[in-house]
């Protein structure tokens, strides 16, 4: 069958922060760039960060880059890469700033500058004084963030194909990249985008838990297209559960309230988190926080009829700080929770929200995999950013509102390399393999031949089902082996699945079926990846390994899809121009 060719210099899968600000970067450079996206761009999960994109402005009190540096390597339980958290955190002031002068509607001081609050983890001087350093646009922040990137980018002409899902990423024989194939969903027409070079932005997973924040469009599709294509995966045992998800219903309410001053409280009305963090307290990093919500309700301090969560009080900031700096979350909290929080606490659990590994890169935004001796040896023609992609700078645990700052400064320093390359390397294209789209064909004739299999919602649940209560805050070693044979199981059923309506036109039973494929590679790659390490550290929580186990398990976990093999890789402890920062206790 053939199949239609369009040809790009740049095609970036997905119209997130990351993918935006990397096309903006090609575009402006007058490379023909297309940006693919499921939903409309503005609809990506970015819109959905709320409390702010960090940076040592110190806007409000002094703060520098080391520090945030500092606790941006505590956080992550010195598994973060120190190389890319200094390109990060060094990078960070000068990119709130291009995003102001993009005419980004951050809030403001009196003076004018831009509004910073505190956030968890952030703290001056490296130690134990909270700073204020999440720069902010209310409750909005990403909204507000991505918006101002599409207009800089339908400026720069950068050509969006708006709900066109990638299915498969293309390598030629000498494993280089040169395209990927994807579904015009209007049609259900496959396409070839054949590129000088690819960059992922795909986003996050977090769909794979049966709780959680994140958008139903996280489904994990690039990290499913790099299994497929024989590309690893990185420190997929790592996910983040924020403390604050809305019990019952799963929707994100910021950090931001704690920043402004709410606090966590449990059934005896105490605020429990000043006995595990003296000094942060409830701005303790989101790990820390977590486990002491999920231990509050384990000892049977939890609120409600069934004791299953915890309140967040914020009344006393005052209606005026919670209808400024706080909009979205009482319009949420009125919504999903049924209570004003002008008058009434918040209803909050733990709840997935981030994953920490993903597609292994390197600052750059090259996507780097292991090739005889050398343990990082690039990809050709192949870049990643933001979520999907694993920097690493989060590592083990990521701080608040670094997040929004990965997806800046990784798409531009991903942009600024892809533009190097194909001037530099690539200045025509590679051709494509003759078999580029028989995979994506294969998998699209499977699920419009297959009659009598398993229906796509129920498989999926049962993913979500085990990834949930064998992958939890708190793991041990009975749990996760039997949720290792729990989802080798359900792998087998998503091979069956069926789809009864098999029209193409806007077929989203097909759409979710597709995505299911993905899903299932992250679900497999987690539950392999958390029950092989044997310590404790960061969002890995292990009750048979309590402790961070720095001589055994300073290392980052390399999955490999097609033989479910686990291999490691050192952490990068040489930062680019400061001293390293060894490891010690994490206390707060
Ligand atoms: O709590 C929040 O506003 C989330 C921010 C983040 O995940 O960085």
């Amino acid at each position: 069958m053939s199949v239609p060719v369009r040809r790009f210099d740049a095609v970036i899968v997905g119209g997130g922060g990351a993918g935006l600000r990397a096309a903006l970067q090609l575009s402006e450079a007058g490379l023909n760039t297309a940006v693919l996206s499921k939903v409309f761009p503005t609809r990506s999960h970015t819109v959905a960060a709320q409390g702010g994109i960090s940076a040592s402005l110190g806007n409000v009190q002094e703060d520098r880059w080391e520090w945030h540096m500092y606790d941006t390597v505590k956080g992550s339980d010195w598994l973060g890469d120190q190389d890319a958290i200094e390109f990060m955190c060094r990078k960070a002031p000068e990119a709130v700033i291009e995003l102001e002068h993009f005419g980004m509607p951050f809030d403001r001081l009196e003076n004018g500058k831009i509004y910073q609050r505190p956030f968890g983890g952030h703290t001056q001087n490296n130690g134990k004084t909270p700073v204020q350093r999440a720069c902010a646009a209310a409750d909005r922040t990403g909204h507000a963030m991505l918006h101002t990137l599409y207009q800089r980018n339908v400026r720069a002409n950068t050509q969006f194909f708006v709900e066109w899902m990638a299915l498969d990423l293309i390598r030629d024989s000498e494993g280089d990249v040169v395209g990927v194939t994807a579904l015009e969903m209007e049609t259900g027409e496959i396409f070839i985008l054949h590129a000088k070079a690819v960059l992922f932005a795909t986003g996050g997973a977090g769909r794979i838990y049966a709780a959680s924040t994140n958008a139903f469009i996280n489904t994990g599709d690039g990290l499913g297209m790099c299994v497929r294509a024989g590309i690893p995966l990185e420190d997929m045992e790592f996910w983040q559960f924020h403390p604050t998800g809305v019990a019952g219903a799963g929707v994100l309410i910021t950090e931001g309230v704690r920043g402004e001053g709410g606090i966590l409280l449990n059934s005896n009305g105490e605020r429990f988190m000043e006995r595990y963090a003296p000094n942060l307290k409830d701005l303790a990093p989101r790990d820390f926080v977590s486990r002491s919500m999920e231990l509050e309700v384990l000892e049977g301090r939890g609120c409600g009829p069934n004791k299953d969560y915890v309140l967040l009080k914020l009344d006393h900031l005052g209606p005026d700080i919670i209808k400024q700096r706080l909009p979205g979350i009482r319009e949420i909290a009125m919504k999903f929770a049924g209570v004003d929080p002008i008058k009434d606490p918040i209803p909050v659990i733990p709840t997935c929200h981030y994953m920490m590994g993903g597609i292994p890169t390197n600052y750059r935004g090259e996507v780097v995999v292991p090739k005889g001796d050398e343990p990082e040896s690039r990809v050709n023609g192949f870049y990643a950013a933001g979520e999907c992609a694993c920097a690493s700078v989060h590592g083990a645990n990521r701080l608040g509102t670094n997040s929004l700052l990965d997806l800046v400064v990784f798409g531009k320093s991903a942009g600024d390399h892809m533009i190097q390359f194909i001037k530099n390397e690539m200045p025509t294209w590679k051709e494509l393999p003759v078999d580029a789209a028989d995979r994506s064909l294969a998998r699209v004739a499977r699920l419009d031949g297959q009659t009598g299999g398993e229906e796509v919602p129920e498989v999926r649940a049962a993913m979500q089902r085990t990834v949930q209560s064998r992958a939890g805050v708190f793991r041990n070693s009975a749990n996760l082996q039997q949720g290792v044979e729990e989802i080798k199981q359900v792998a087998e059923r998503v091979k069956r699945t069926q789809i009864k309506d098999k029209s193409k036109v806007f077929n989203t039973a097909r759409v979710e079926a597709l995505e299911l494929d993905n899903l299932i590679e992250v679900a497999v790659a987690t539950l392999i990846s958390a029950e092989a390490r044997k310590e404790s550290r960061g969002a890995h929580a292990h009750d048979d390994y309590q402790h961070r186990d720095d001589d055994n398990w300073m290392k980052h976990t390399l999955y490999y899809g097609e033989t479910r093999q686990l291999t490691y890789k050192p952490v990068h402890t040489k930062p680019l121009s400061v001293d390293y920062i060894p490891p010690k206790e994490r206390t707060f």
